[in-house]
């Protein structure tokens, strides 16, 4: 697991959106899974401002993201569909077909989540990752457990991601309880992992997912299994890992 440390937010959404960027320049077909949260929204438009230069073509890319609240549709401005096309879609020359969001809307949880699981096996994968972290060490909304979950699925989130996320609804009563994910072993089956942290409060959880021991109550201590996984966090992130 590689670390790489950024001086602050606006450094590290550039040096993981170089990494990105350096991706699809070699392969222009390329597979990315993608993440929502705050933490990739400034490598999201550092995306933007070089394909507007012309520095970085989406037209081939596929994406295929990792999480999707249950029960909102693809038009609700809370939904992860709505997000990804609002803060990175939107704004560059990706084919819309092309990029894929767990259905939210599709009430039966099993039915949605084997499709995406299919979809996901077809495209053989991602060749690149993008993950943030939460606080508790969750990846995709692999919530703390005593096991490590396979492919896509149903979960119930915590309190304590509830209460993360809340500062994104008007009302905390107002965040699905609920929501499809990515398993950890599709995630493990990337070629690539580019996790991002930033700020104090994730301190302890990028410690733990790179020196805890691996265990399914930290779901990101998984990644030091993996091959290929790039961590760029800012000096706060790492404080605890000096
Ligand atoms: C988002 C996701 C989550 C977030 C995590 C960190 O698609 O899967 O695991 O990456 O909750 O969120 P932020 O970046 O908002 O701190």
């Amino acid at each position: 697991l590689k670390i790489v440390s950024a001086r602050d937010y606006d450094d590290m959404s550039r040096k993981a959106a170089n990494i990105i960027s350096a991706q699809v320049i070699l392969k222009p077909d390329t597979v990315l899974g993608l993440a929502t949260g705050s933490t990739p929204i400034g490598a999201y438009r550092q995306l933007i401002d070089w394909y507007k230069k012309g520095d970085v073509d989406f037209s081939q890319v596929r994406t295929y993201n990792l999480d999707e609240y249950r029960g909102l549709s693809h038009d609700d401005p809370q939904s992860y569909h709505y997000f990804m096309r609002d803060n990175f879609f939107d704004h560059i020359n990706i084919d819309l077909n092309n990029t894929h969001v767990p259905d939210g809307a599709n009430p039966d949880a099993e039915a949605a989540c084997a499709e995406y699981d299919k979809m996901v096996a077809d495209a053989g994968y991602p060749d690149l990752q993008l993950l943030g972290i939460g606080n508790n060490g969750h990846i995709g909304f692999n919530e703390p457990d005593d096991h490590f979950s396979k492919g896509t699925h149903c979960v119930d989130l915590t309190e304590s991601t509830i209460k993360a996320n809340s500062r994104l609804f008007e009302r905390e009563e107002d965040v699905p309880r609920q929501a499809y994910t990515m398993g950890v072993q599709t995630i493990m089956y990337a070629r690539m992992i580019l996790v991002v942290a930033n700020g104090a409060a994730k301190a302890q959880a990028v410690h733990d997912m790179c020196f805890g021991p691996v265990t399914p109550q930290c779901p990101a201590s998984i990644l030091q299994l993996h091959p290929n996984v790039v961590l760029v966090a800012d000096k706060e992130a790492l404080s605890l890992c000096e």
